[in-house]
């Protein structure tokens, strides 16, 4: 027998999945999505990364390809990092126009033109022998000011390249004042600007060390944020809105979704998160042992992630939850 006396019931909105469907608050979709890609120098074929099953390092061809696919899902941008041959002690190769992710920035851009926003990871980690992601000073600790002008460097010539977006990942003091105005200098006032406003110093970074071939010893605790900070996220996020960030971001995405919440809060520029690659480790190696159910955990995670405030994700998944989306609709 129903009670009389229970005339309020949220149970009424779950009924079946079209009512569900019908008060979801969130939702994802394609144009949100952008996809992380490697390209590796000298590669021939794509090769697996054990550490992220289902990524691979591209070469140039496969890379091309995979980028056509993605458009074709409807995602909505293109996030590029390279893998070079050589390493030197100021990653010469990341402002070498004929450096691998130049090289592929040129190839994708004359081959998809303006069919989806292609971002340029900025940072030098992939191309310093030691892995840090600025240049050392005599002492061996990162130089931030010697870095600011590497970075203003590397951000023209991304540009230059191609490259619509730049995305600074170092977290060097001043970043993105330094490429604003290095890119304004040399004409490239269109050149979209996404700071890593909040990167987290994380554990979860491993299996894309993996992907990179990463040679750093040590952390990068110097210049990523402890993960203990929230109100010093703030300020980082401030400080890149003054400096004139275009998107700001935080990363990694799924433990921060508090500080996600803060940021979006905050922010009047669009905020962006980053799923890493430790987050699909984890969902991988969990479902690999068929502790959960994989896709569900995918789409929970994500829609998390949306939820807490983000408007654009940046995931591995991108293209897979693109097709999904789509034969949902
Ligand atoms: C730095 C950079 C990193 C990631 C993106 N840009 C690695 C790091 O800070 O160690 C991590 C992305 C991921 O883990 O998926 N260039």
């Amino acid at each position: 027998m129903a009670r009389a006396d229970l005339p309020v019931r949220p149970r009424r909105l779950r009924q079946t999945p079209a009512v569900r469907r019908l008060v979801r608050e969130t939702r994802l979709h394609p144009a949100e999505l952008v996809l992380p890609m490697f390209v590796k120098e000298g590669a021939t074929e794509p090769q697996p990364i054990s550490a992220m099953p289902g990524v691979v390092q591209h070469s140039l061809d496969s890379l091309v390809e995979a980028a056509r696919e993605a458009v074709a899902a409807g995602v909505g941008g293109l996030m590029i990092f390279g893998v070079p041959a050589e390493r030197d002690e100021i990653g010469s190769g990341a402002t070498d126009p004929d450096g691998i992710l130049n090289v592929a920035l040129r190839r994708l851009r004359d081959e998809l033109g303006d069919e989806t926003v292609l971002m340029a990871d900025l940072c030098l980690d992939e191309f310093t022998s030691h892995g840090h992601c600025g240049v050392l000073d005599q002492q061996g600790r990162v130089d931030n000011d010697a870095t600011l002008e590497r970075y203003a460097e590397m951000a023209v010539v991304q540009a230059e390249s191609g490259a619509q977006v730049v995305g600074l990942s170092g977290m060097m003091d001043g970043q993105v004042a330094a490429c604003r105005a290095a890119l304004d200098a040399a004409g490239h006032t269109d050149t979209i600007v996404l700071a890593y406003a909040v990167k987290f110093s994380s554990a979860a970074y491993g299996p894309f060390r993996e992907a990179v071939e990463s040679t750093l010893q040590g952390d990068r605790a110097t210049y990523q944020e402890d993960s203990g900070n929230a109100v010093e996220a703030l300020r980082e996020l401030r400080l890149d809105l003054a400096e004139g960030a275009d998107i700001v971001m935080v990363k990694p995405a799924l433990p921060y979704l508090d500080v996600l919440a803060a940021v979006a809060a905050e922010s009047d520029v669009p905020v962006a998160a980053y799923q890493i690659s430790g987050e699909l480790a984890m969902i991988e190696a969990a479902a690999a042992n068929g502790w959960i159910d994989r896709d569900r955990m995918v789409l929970e995670a994500l829609t998390s992630i949306r939820r807490a405030g983000a408007q654009i994700i940046l995931t591995y998944y991108a293209v897979e939850v693109a097709g999904w989306l789509r034969a949902a609709d």
